[in-house]
């Protein structure tokens, strides 16, 4: 890689960086924002015009790429590490800074310390999306503890004005948080050891004319925050949070952060279509490519533990009937698992509800033509289990302290061999014996005490490892992840998965703000959305079926009910929304989302491009006026016409009027086709 003396500059199609290369210190941040001119660099060294405030160091230390402890930068430092107490400042002596195309590599090494930190920022220019990740070597003698490494340290402009951040919680996931970015330091941290249902990694700032997001390609406990510099800026940090001793690097070891992926954009739906480009380009589909998202039927919510061979088959005919393509077969069929209190880890059929196996009914399904797949919940052990019965001290623990269940469950120890290996055993046997196409890979719990020394980490890189072992062994296997629902949904375990299940709670009135926040940051084709029953077991509300249908439509559709009980009527209005499904997938599932609100609580959201799109209009509360405003859709070519259903406008009437829409009741929604004449 040709090495650099000055300027580090990376542009992508709309935006662009510029650090300023200063020899034996780390870069400083010059610049990340909207698309620069080729050639549009800073005059001259950014302490060229700064002189030194008063009560200020001699030494004027600006935002840096890995801002260190100890040397005149009093926000806080990309790195927090110590020997024994000592060798707690970090302060570069020696960088090399070397660039290929849109790829830089920094190597910052302080000689004091003994600590090397490399950090690699590669733009793409397809997706705007910048990928930062950093790696930390203990070049000393003793052990380096650490405490924080910043997998990336981004600068936000001054006229940042505020971040929008996901919070929630089991069964109402992506709840919108909105926080002024003040001189205090904002920050979010998650330390239930899993992604989380409560801390979505990642966030969108609003600054004057564009939109920044980053998001944390991580399953673990993870921190960001933003923190304003003494120049009217902002950095904003992101990375995988430490417990105390997690990290304690023997001489030589090196810790690699997980990665960053970050983005400017006009706005927050421009960071989103930018995320989802990211993300489409990172999936590692069975075949290469994705094919179409099959039609899901899943049994939790019909069936629960209820388990019963002959029932199954006929649910598998009604499905197979009303044009459903994968049957999956949700908890409660392996030894003794008749509720949530026992078996997780005893993974073989059940001999009472499936006494020859799950060979007939695995076989029944596929005779009908769709595929079948299977939950799993391999993280986990019951105390309750042969498992546990057999290596109580597989579940992480912390001798003397008492092992805190939650759904009567504990964690197994992911970071030692012997686990992965029975685990893998157990689902590779299951894999190779039966037709399975498909799992869906639950983790039901936060962690807790994880480990003597904590574990957290070594558990998310061990589930990877497995997951990696499982996908190599059986290429063609698609995984969902699932956590309780929505409790790991990061672009880390993406690389492995194909699939998010959103949530438990499929009342479509609750989805529609669920499936807005995440759509904020994965594509819609990842996203597990479903057709539940009515009333709603997570809520208890009542929803008719066609808005159920109209609200599972842009996601990976799927069903989730006993269909043998639905009316006669609901049958026919659950058949007519598959039929749209299959016939709108092909382009819902590429091309760009935007999302917005209308007028008196109308909210939209569409997918295509800008000359052919699938509008959808939603509204829960009935409207308040007489007459509504016209729907705008900023997105399109105000040069061109376009034909809405049996109409057709001009590109600029629908831009700046918008499009007339009939009266909608509250609870409805509508699917427009917009496409350019
Ligand atoms: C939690 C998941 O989110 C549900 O869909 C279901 O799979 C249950 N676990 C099964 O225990």
């Amino acid at each position: 890689m040709p090495q650099l003396d000055s300027w580090i500059v990376l542009n992508g199609g709309a935006s662009s960086l510029v650090l300023e290369v200063v020899p034996g210190e780390a870069p400083l941040w010059r610049y990340w924002g909207p698309r620069l001119r080729d050639g549009a660099l800073p005059p001259g060294a950014l302490r060229s015009d700064r002189p030194t405030p008063s009560f200020s160091p001699e030494f004027d230390q600006p935002l840096s790429l890995v801002p260190g402890l100890g040397q005149g930068w009093f926000g806080e430092p990309g790195l927090k590490a110590h020997r024994e107490g000592r060798d707690w400042t970090f302060q570069v002596t020696d960088c090399v800074a070397a660039q290929e195309g849109q790829r830089a590599v920094i190597t910052l090494t302080d000689r004091v310390a003994k600590i090397a930190v490399a950090v690699t920022l590669a733009l793409d220019p397809m997706s705007d999306v910048l990928t930062v990740a950093t790696t930390l070597t203990n070049q000393g003698e003793g052990v380096l503890e650490v405490q924080w490494l910043a997998a990336a340290v981004l600068p936000l402009p001054d006229h940042a004005r505020s971040v929008r951040s996901f919070s929630g919680r089991h069964n109402t996931e992506f709840v919108a948080v909105d926080d002024a970015l003040t001189r205090s330091q904002w920050r979010r941290e998650n330390r239930r050891g899993l992604t989380s249902h409560d801390c979505v990694p990642g966030a969108v700032v609003q600054a004057a004319g564009c939109a920044y997001g980053a998001q944390l390609a991580w399953s673990g406990n993870h921190c960001q925050l933003i923190d304003w510099v003494d120049d009217g800026r902002w950095q904003w940090q992101l990375g995988e949070a430490l417990m105390p001793g997690e990290v304690r690097l023997a001489p030589g070891q090196v810790l690699t952060t997980p990665e960053v992926l970050a983005t400017c954009a006009a706005d927050a739906n421009g960071v989103a279509q930018n995320f989802h480009a990211a993300i489409r380009a990172r999936m590692d589909w069975p075949g290469a490519a994705m094919r179409p998202r099959p039609v899901h039927l899943n049994t939790w919510e019909g069936f629960y533990f209820d388990h019963d061979e002959a029932a199954l088959k006929e649910l598998a005919d009604a499905a197979a009937k009303a044009g459903i393509e994968r049957f999956v077969l949700d908890d409660g069929w392996f030894h003794r698992r008749n509720d949530d209190t026992t078996s997780l880890g005893d993974w073989w059929p059940d001999d009472a509800k499936y006494p020859n196996g799950l060979g007939p009914l695995a076989e029944h399904v596929t005779g009908l033509g769709m595929e079948f797949g299977l939950w799993v919940e391999p993280e986990m052990v019951n105390p309750d289990s042969e498992l546990y019965r057999a290596h109580p001290d597989w579940a992480l623990q912390v001798a003397g302290r008492s092992l805190i269940t939650a759904r009567n469950q504990l964690v197994l120890d992911m970071g030692r061999a012997e686990v992965r290996d029975y685990l893998y055993e157990r689902l590779a046997g299951l894999l190779s014996e039966l037709p399975i196409g498909y799992l869906k890979w639950d983790h039901n719990r936060d962690l807790t005490a994880a480990g003597e020394r904590p574990s957290f980490r070594r558990q998310v890189l061990g589930t990877h490892d497995l997951l990696a072992r499982l996908r190599a062994a059986f290429p063609l296997v698609e995984i969902e992840a699932c956590a309780g629902g929505g409790g790991r949904i990061d672009a880390g375990i993406a690389r492995f998965t194909h699939r998010f299940w959103t949530s438990d709670n499929i009342d479509a009135i609750s989805r529609v703000g669920i499936q807005r926040g995440y759509l904020q940051f994965f594509p819609p084709e990842l996203m597990g959305s479903h057709v539940g029953a009515a009333p709603a077991h997570a809520t208890g509300r009542i929803q008719t079926m066609r808005f159920r249908n109209h609200v599972a439509l842009p996601g990976h559709f799927g069903v989730e009910l006993d269909l043998r009980k639905l009316s006669e009527r609901d049958l026919e209005r659950l058949g007519e929304g598959i039929a749209r499904y299959k016939a709108l997938r092909g382009r819902l599932h590429a091309g760009q989302v935007w999302q917005g609100e209308g007028a008196d609580g109308l909210l939209w959201q569409a997918h295509g491009t800008a000359t052919d799109l699938i509008l959808m209009v939603t509204r829960i509360d009935p409207q308040t006026q007489r007459h509504a405003p016209g729907l705008r859709l900023p997105m399109l070519d105000p040069a061109r016409r376009y034909r809405v259903g049996e109409a057709e406008y001009a590109g600029a009437w629908l831009v700046q009027h918008g499009l007339s829409l009939p009266p909608l009741r509250g609870e409805s929604g509508l699917v427009l086709e917009v496409t350019a004449l």
